[in-house]
């Protein structure tokens, strides 16, 4: 019988890439993409895939407990993969509530659904999760899955939370679980408030790129499609009740990472060279900003056989190319709400 997975968030940035790999690859599952679609979920991203006989769409919200049982009783869910959140520090700085709503109490809703459901020793919950958890490193040593968890952002709390109640079901209720920690993604269909597709965008417009403190800040970047693939390899092959770690061992500076992008930028544009470069303007540190993560992945690659399938320099031209010939992507997520949140965050 065919195997019906759950995936939340799936409307989301890495969700998305993650739907359409697990409804490309297997046949053999039914895919239920669950998402509210807030401001970070948009259809548009699933349209290359959105009539498959595999893939079925839910508008709802994981905080709906009468919603979720709805979905349980008509179909035998075999398997969650958790996406949806809040995912964006800064505007976790700005309202914490939302993130302990969606995060913290969405995901023990699901939990919850899911402990009276489903076959708990045989159905799997996967919660993707992120580096963020195990705080800030100084120049030296990476994470890894034994690092205790020391979150500085209300995004990161709450995710630490969530993952705290994903292995609590496990220890308290025999659930079967798997988490997974990863690094800052990239990648097509990244939502224009995160770094990188926040700089392609202003770089495009001519608009200044605002970068924090002195942009010393160092961040672990990895393709998403890797990761997608990386959760693939997690769900089938990680051991119950297993963290695992996931990064591109890719570090980078962000001044130094805007610096490439905007020369990259400039070289397809056919801009002046150097032209972007005025366009950078330091800006008001963000609150408790953590000043390194980088991820020791041996773990995954070891026990589980996975690895980065992209280099930097590939995975960024793919992502720059994505955005260029998708400027009406672009143009769509950044009219509306968009404006409002960008003046709140950098024309005060
Ligand atoms: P995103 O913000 O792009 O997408 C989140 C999705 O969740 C959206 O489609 C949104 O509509 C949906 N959603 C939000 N609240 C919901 C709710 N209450 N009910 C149902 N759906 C809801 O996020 P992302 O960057 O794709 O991240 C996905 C997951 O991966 C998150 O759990 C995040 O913490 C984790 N993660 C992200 C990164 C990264 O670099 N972006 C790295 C590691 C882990
Ligand atoms: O590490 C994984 C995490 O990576 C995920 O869990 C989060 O969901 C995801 O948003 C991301 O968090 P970051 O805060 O690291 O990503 P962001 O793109 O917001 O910022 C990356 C770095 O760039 C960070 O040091 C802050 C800085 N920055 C960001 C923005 C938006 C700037 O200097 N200027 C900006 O305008």
């Amino acid at each position: 019988m065919r195997k019906n997975i759950l995936i939340t968030g799936g409307a989301g940035f890495i969700g998305s890439h993650v739907v359409r790999h697990f409804v490309k690859k297997y046949p053999e599952y039914f895919i239920i993409n669950l998402d509210k679609l807030t401001y970070a979920g948009n259809l548009e991203n699933l349209k290359d895939i959105e009539n498959h006989e595999n893939y079925s769409f839910v508008k709802g919200d994981i905080c709906d407990s009468r919603l979720l049982e709805e979905i349980f009783t008509i179909k035998k869910i075999d398997g969650i993969i958790h996406l949806a959140a809040e995912s964006h520090v800064d505007r976790s700085i700005l309202n914490p509530m939302e993130f302990v709503e969606t995060n913290v109490k969405g995901t023990v809703t699901l939990l919850n659904t899911f402990k009276q459901f489903c076959d708990i020793k045989n159905a799997i919950f996967y919660h993707v999760s992120t580096d963020e958890v195990y705080g800030e490193l100084d120049n030296f040593g990476k994470f890894s899955e034994t690092t205790p968890y020391s979150p500085n952002s209300p995004y990161s709390a709450s995710k630490a939370a969530s993952d705290h109640f994903v292995r609590a079901y496990h220890s308290t209720y025999g659930l079967n679980i798997k988490i997974s920690n990863c690094s800052n993604n990239y990648g097509p269909f990244h939502f224009p408030e995160k770094l990188i597709p926040l700089m392609i965008n202003n770089i495009l417009n001519k608009k200044e790129l605002p970068v924090y403190g002195k942009g010393e800040n160092i961040r672990d970047w990895l393709f998403v499609k890797d990761h997608a693939v990386a959760i693939d390899i997690v769900f089938h092959k990680g051991k119950n009740g297993e963290t695992y770690n996931i990064g591109g061992n890719n570090e980078w500076k962000n001044i130094e990472l805007v610096k490439l992008l905007c020369k990259l930028m400039d070289e397809k544009l056919g801009n002046e060279p150097e032209s972007s470069l005025k366009l950078i303007k330091y800006v008001k540190d963000r609150a408790g900003h953590d000043f390194r993560y980088a991820i020791d992945s041996s773990k995954i690659m070891n026990e589980l056989g996975w690895q980065p399938s992209v280099t930097f320099e590939q995975g960024l031209a793919q992502t720059i190319d994505w955005y260029l010939t998708n400027k009406d992507w672009l143009q769509h997520v950044t009219s509306g709400d968009y404006k409002n949140y960008y003046s709140r965050m950098y024309e005060k």
